[in-house]
């Protein structure tokens, strides 16, 4: 059974992410999307709340992709299912440097495991939680940038008068 892992944030997840996420599950015959728990950002979202936003994004892929949130490191998350392949996102250029350091840091770690770059579809390429999350904060449309099911929670997580 050929596995692949999709680490990251997705505080929340986005409409780039999902794409990516969507693309990867045709690739493998499984996808474990992994919600890393302890960023080092205070996050919106508590890593159970982004697991739930990302399954109901994934519920139609069906049994082939899991969601779980992981501490730790990523090549462990990938060991722990088996998997040899790491899947990222690359939305532009500016991503690539940051990508590449991990990557050879991941391989240098677990040679055995491969990260593999998808890129974000061109309509996606702008598209970040951190803008989603601004966009939000601020009272403007994110539909564009987070998928159906996120909507709703993020407008609430950053409703103006909601009690802190
Ligand atoms: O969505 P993000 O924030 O770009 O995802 C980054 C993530 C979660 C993939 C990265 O921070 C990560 O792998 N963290 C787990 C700790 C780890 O394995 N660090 C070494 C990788 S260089």
């Amino acid at each position: 059974m050929r596995t692949a892992v999709f680490p990251g944030s997705f505080d929340p997840i986005t409409s780039a992410h999902l794409d990516v996420a969507r693309r990867a599950a045709d690739l493998y015959d499984r996808l474990v999307i992994g919600v890393l728990s302890n960023p080092r950002k205070d996050p919106l979202f508590s890593a159970e709340e982004r697991v739930d936003l990302i399954r109901a994004c994934v519920s139609d892929l069906g049994s082939r992709v899991s969601v779980e949130a992981f501490d730790g490191l990523t090549v462990e998350f990938a060991a722990a299912h088996s998997a040899a392949w790491i899947i990222r996102g690359l939305r532009a250029v500016s991503d690539f440097e940051a990508e590449l350091q991990m990557a050879h840091t991941n391989r240098r770690l677990a040679p055995a495991v491969d990260t593999v770059f998808l890129m974000s579809a061109l309509e996606h390429g702008y598209v970040s939680s951190t803008l989603a999350r601004e966009i939000a904060r601020y009272g403007g449309d994110v539909s564009l940038l987070v998928p159906e099911p996120v909507i709703g929670p993020l407008k609430e997580r950053l409703r103006p008068d909601r009690p802190m």
